[in-house]
């Protein structure tokens, strides 16, 4: 299998996705990006002993001085007090302006590495190198970063966009299944919100994915990519369609957000909050209820679970008031029309929302 590339076209600071099975040791992809001879590879405990040596190797073979700066695995380490200490770090080792940080690992690292290159002393350049499948269909494209906010999640953050994400779909080899579910329901999302054919060919292939059938990976993620690289390129900074790729996602920060963060994996929590935004927008009359069954069972058949917790209605208000996407007081919602098409909704009737997350 080769590589495949795909650009974010975003003018000046356009940028490549390289997707393809061994890339972490591709010197030639990362030499374009390290002109400075400086870099700080950033992963965690898990991620770290695997891959940071394949990359250190490509790194020397840029004649790239390098180091390496590993957080502790989890979600709710993408906070405050571990980007402090991901500063100290580069502060003690004298990175300076021109130091490109090479983010290694999932989307938390993902995140939480973009944000420390979007603050550092001002903003520094960083690469994207993402290890799971969520990451490298979704979080390592587009440019967002940032930490949580024990009230909410990613609430604290920049855009930033990479240089180049190199997207090695080896490294996918040792993610657990249950994370790589999780990746499944951001693919799916893209189906949901923007290609009715995608989502058939996810209806068809969803056993090959599991499976781990290489062919299947390859156009799952290439497919994810396109449709994000096309969305982010529309509009970098959500002042409108972006937002479509939050489907299930106010519902699903909110259960992040009041059940722990990592104890629901962000991918499950997107799944059981996609199926709520098709069920509440068929309640709505706004897409068929056999759409929303539909993206139910595909879900299910991923291994993504698809109901919500049991939480109190004031608690997911209260949560989802906080949404970054709200105006003026008013929760916005992503609702479906139907399988392949999604939309912004400012003004969905509040007493309905409530009746809905009462189950009534
Ligand atoms: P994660 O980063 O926590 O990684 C999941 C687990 O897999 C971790 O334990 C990690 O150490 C491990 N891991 C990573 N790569 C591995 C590999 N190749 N082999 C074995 N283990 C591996 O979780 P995630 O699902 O990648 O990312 C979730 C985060 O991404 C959330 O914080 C979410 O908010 C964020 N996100 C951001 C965006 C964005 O646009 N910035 C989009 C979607 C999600
Ligand atoms: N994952 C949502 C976005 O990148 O906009």
């Amino acid at each position: 299998m080769s590589m495949r590339t795909l650009t974010v076209g975003l003018g000046s600071r356009s940028y490549p996705i390289h997707i393809g099975p061994g890339l972490l040791g591709q010197a030639d992809l990362f030499a374009p990006h390290l002109q400075s001879g400086r870099a700080v590879v950033v992963t965690n405990t898990t991620v770290g002993p695997l891959y940071a040596d394949a990359v250190e190797r490509a790194l020397d073979a840029c004649g790239t001085r390098h180091f390496r700066i590993e957080i502790p695995d989890g979600e709710a380490e993408k906070r405050w007090e571990t980007l402090d200490r991901v500063f100290g770090s580069l502060l003690r080792a004298q990175a300076d302006r021109r130091t490109v940080i090479v983010a290694l690992g999932g989307g938390v690292v993902g995140d939480l590495a973009g944000f420390a290159a979007a603050t550092y002393q001002r903003g520094v350049p960083f690469i994207q190198v993402p290890t799971t499948l969520l990451a490298q269909v979704d979080s390592s494209v587009g440019g967002k970063t940032g930490v949580n906010h024990p009230l909410g999640k990613n609430m604290i953050g920049a855009f930033h966009q990479p240089l180049a994400v190199i997207a090695d779909t080896a490294t996918l080899d040792t993610l657990p299944d249950r994370e790589l579910a999780a990746g499944l329901a951001e693919v799916i999302k893209y189906g949901a919100i923007r290609d009715l054919a995608f989502f058939d060919w996810l209806e068809t292939n969803v056993g090959r994915l599991r499976a781990r059938d290489p062919d299947a990976l390859a156009k799952a993620i290439s497919r994810s990519c396109e449709i994000k690289a096309e969305i982010v390129a529309l509009d970098e900074r959500e002042a409108g369609p972006r937002a479509l790729l939050n489907l299930g996602h106010t519902f699903g920060h909110a259960i992040e957000t009041l059940e722990g963060y990592g104890t629901w994996l962000h991918g499950e929590a997107v799944a059981a909050g996609m199926v709520m935004a098709a069920r509440l927008s068929a309640r709505l009359g706004r897409a068929p209820e056999a759409d929303a069954s539909r993206l139910e069972a595909l879900l299910r058949r991923a291994g993504l679970p698809v109901e919500p917790p049991e939480l109190e209605v004031d608690a997911w208000l209260d949560a989802m008031g906080r949404d970054k996407k709200n105006e003026s007081g008013r929760i916005t919602l992503i609702l479906l029309d139907r399988l392949g098409a999604a939309a912004v909704e400012k003004n969905a009737p509040a007493r309905a929302l409530e009746d809905f997350l009462a189950g009534r």
